[in-house]
């Protein structure tokens, strides 16, 4: 893709994450404190036409072909069934999606599928009522099972679970949460924890890591090596013996290791955040200000320039391991994972 989001490690970035909100309605522990964050003020912050402009660039002119909404909580920006159905009127049509915590998606998945969205990853972390709400600081564990179900009826599948182990709080739950996800046909991923927090307060020794993961698996179930191609997804996917999904396939499990077994070799991202920055990799510590050059009246060759421009610095890898490894100034819920 010779006008393509290519870096000089000879990547090209093709899924976008277009992050719709730096707010949420949950507090999880383990991303941001009780009392919230210093969100994003409102003027800073694209609005719904910005958002399908940018993304109309990507797709048109950068060779991107999937779009993937992320938070904060993407389910709470206003407009965004509306964003949503414009994105999926761009020609080459992207693959939609969304990563979402579940809550409201019972009411908005169908408007959602009906507007162009393919498919949602909702994020889940326990089964355990008391331990969600200690882990979220909000009692809606009910609300996230009803967005599950909600997303399986209105089609948008296959319907991913992304769970994050905490070592001394959910990890005793993981054969829990597969069996919970094989009974309802969803696709359950592990993810190792990332230095991404607000607080600053991971801990390579209170995450669980792919390893551990796979052991406890194992314990209860029979994974089989996935036949298919993994490309450039961070999910690690294993086949479990004797399940299958909704379609009556071979149902899969999942382990995103970024942590202990990186992917940034194969990575495909290329980032928006909801201000208008691109951000090259997760990890990131410059951003490129796209919503400035917008405003300040940029045609879309130009905002393709300075996209290209980003992405040609993206960095080989995450460095989570180098003895220098500094964590972004944004937090992972202003990035949008
Ligand atoms: P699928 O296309 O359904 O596989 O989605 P996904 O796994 O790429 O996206 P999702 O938003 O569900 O993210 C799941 C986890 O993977 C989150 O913890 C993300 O932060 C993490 N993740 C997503 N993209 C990247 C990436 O480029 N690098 C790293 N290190 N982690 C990522
Ligand atoms: N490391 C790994 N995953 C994280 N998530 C949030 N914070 C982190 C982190 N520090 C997860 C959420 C959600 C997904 C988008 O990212 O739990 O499932
Ligand atoms: Fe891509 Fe950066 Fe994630 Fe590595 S850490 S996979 S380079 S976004």
């Amino acid at each position: 893709d010779v006008g393509g989001l290519v870096d000089r490690y000879g990547r090209a970035a093709t899924d976008l994450r277009v992050s719709l909100t730096d707010r949420c309605n949950l507090r999880c522990t383990y991303c941001m404190p009780a009392e919230g964050l210093p969100w994003l003020p409102n003027s800073e912050v694209l609005t719904d036409d910005e958002i399908v402009r940018l993304v109309g660039v990507a797709v048109r002119l950068l060779g991107v072909h999937e779009v993937r909404f992320t938070g904060g909580e993407p389910l709470i920006r206003p407009g965004l069934v509306g964003i949503v159905a414009a994105v999926a009127e761009l020609s080459p049509r992207p693959v939609l999606s969304l990563t979402t915590n579940g809550i409201g998606l019972d009411r908005l998945a169908a408007p959602l599928r009906a507007a162009g969205l393919d498919r949602v990853n909702v994020s889940l972390d326990t089964l355990d009522p008391t331990r969600f709400t200690e882990l979220t600081r909000r009692p809606r564990l009910p609300a996230v099972l009803a967005g599950l179900a909600g997303a399986v009826a209105a089609g948008l599948t296959p319907v991913k679970i992304n769970s994050v182990l905490m070592r001394g709080v959910n990890d005793g739950e993981a054969p829990a949460l597969l069996r919970f996800a094989l009974d309802h046909g969803y696709e359950l991923r592990f993810i190792e924890q990332m230095p991404l927090d607000a607080q600053h307060g991971w801990d390579r020794s209170t995450m669980i890591t792919a390893e551990e993961i796979l052991s406890a698996l194992q314990a209860e179930f029979a994974l089989l090596p996935d036949p298919v191609e993994r490309g450039g997804a961070p999910a690690e996917t294993w086949l479990v013996e004797g399940w299958t999904d909704s379609a009556g396939q071979p149902a899969r499990v999942g382990v995103i290791g970024s942590v202990t077994r990186p992917f940034c070799g194969d990575c495909d991202r290329t980032r928006l955040t909801a201000d208008g920055q691109v951000r090259a990799c997760l990890f990131a510590t410059e951003e490129s200000d796209l919503r400035t050059a917008l405003r300040a009246g940029a045609d879309d060759e130009e905002l393709a320039r300075r996209w290209r421009i980003a992405m040609w610095g993206k960095r080989a890898g995450h460095g989570i391991d180098d003895p220098s490894f500094l964590q972004p100034v944004r937090p992972m819920s202003a990035i949008g994972g």
